[in-house]
């Protein structure tokens, strides 16, 4: 267990590359412990060693492949018993290119393992965690896609939507708890991640690509702000609100004793 910090200690999920690196190197400088996680062990040390260099901080190493079981035990046993942890950045995700039909059946259970049961696994232990103490954060990173399926990759949108689902809900069960939850949707962004599954990043035009040090920095002024969901790209956050407003004039309709008039089909047809 690393020695109490003020700010105590933030456990960072995929923090060997892309977003979650750049998250390791801001939470360093705000005066973090960090735990970094990811499978490659080699890339982990090498950003623990030159974090450790740069600052003060502490740095602690976890291989694990959140896309197991065995995996996700791992982390859920340190956010169990690691009374330092203050904050969760819930960030390893993987996307697979191709439409729903035609994608490795394998590779996409692969990416609902890590991108959805692993989120809500961490999520939930942080937050038993957390609550217990009356305080912590947890950041969970989500995807603009979660609003807009009609781009591209359902399932890879699919699990980004459950992130933002999940993380509105538990904002909801833990409100009055001193746990704060964020949701952070970005747009595209510079990482490996559109290499790793067979993307191509260059196919877009450039003004819609983020570059990863302005993503995070951004991430976090919305976190800073008190926001609980941060879209970085998004110009008029009132946008998002008149969003969310109209999905939520649909709550007292969703429901109801008797189906709407327009389905009402005659004895004939039954
Ligand atoms: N880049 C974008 O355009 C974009 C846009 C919207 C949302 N996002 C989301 O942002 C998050 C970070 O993505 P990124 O762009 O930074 O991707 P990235 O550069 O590919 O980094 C992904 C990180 O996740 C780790 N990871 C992958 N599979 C893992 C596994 N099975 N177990 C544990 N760790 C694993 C990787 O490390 P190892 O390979 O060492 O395990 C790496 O550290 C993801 O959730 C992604 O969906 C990205």
């Amino acid at each position: 267990m690393l020695e109490n910090t003020k700010k105590g200690t933030a456990l960072i999920t995929g923090a060997s590359a892309g977003i979650g690196a750049v998250y390791a190197d801001r939470l360093a400088r705000r005066g973090y412990n960090l735990i970094l996680v990811a499978r490659d062990e080699q890339k982990l040390n090498a950003l623990a060693n030159s974090l450790g260099e740069a600052g003060a901080v502490a740095v602690e190493v976890l291989r694990a492949d959140l896309s197991t079981r065995e995996g996700r035990a791992i982390v859920v046993k340190k956010l169990e018993q690691d009374d330092t942890i203050s904050l969760l950045v819930n960030n390893a995700g993987m996307a697979v290119e191709g439409l729903v039909i035609d994608a490795d059946p394998e590779k996409l259970e692969t990416m609902i393992e890590l991108n959805i049961t692993a989120v809500m696994r961490l999520a939930a232990a942080a937050a038993r965690s957390f609550a217990a103490k009356r305080q912590g954060v947890i950041i969970n990173i989500g995807s603009v896609l979660a609003l807009a399926p009609e781009i591209l990759g359902g399932v890879y949108s699919g699990t980004k939507a459950f992130v933002l689902n999940l993380t509105q809900s538990m904002q909801i069960e833990l409100a009055a708890s001193g746990v704060r939850v964020q949701a952070v949707l970005p747009g595209a962004t510079r990482t490996e991640i559109w290499d790793r599954s067979g993307g191509d990043i260059n196919q877009l035009p450039p003004t819609m690509i983020m570059g990863v040090d302005e993503l995070v920095d951004a991430s976090l002024a919305g976190l800073d702000a008190g926001e609980q969901v941060t879209i970085p790209s998004l110009p008029d956050f009132a946008d998002f609100e008149a969003f969310t407003a109209a999905r939520q004039a649909l709550a007292p309709n969703l429901s109801h004793n008797h189906a709407a008039a327009r389905y009402k089909i005659s004895e004939a047809a039954r």
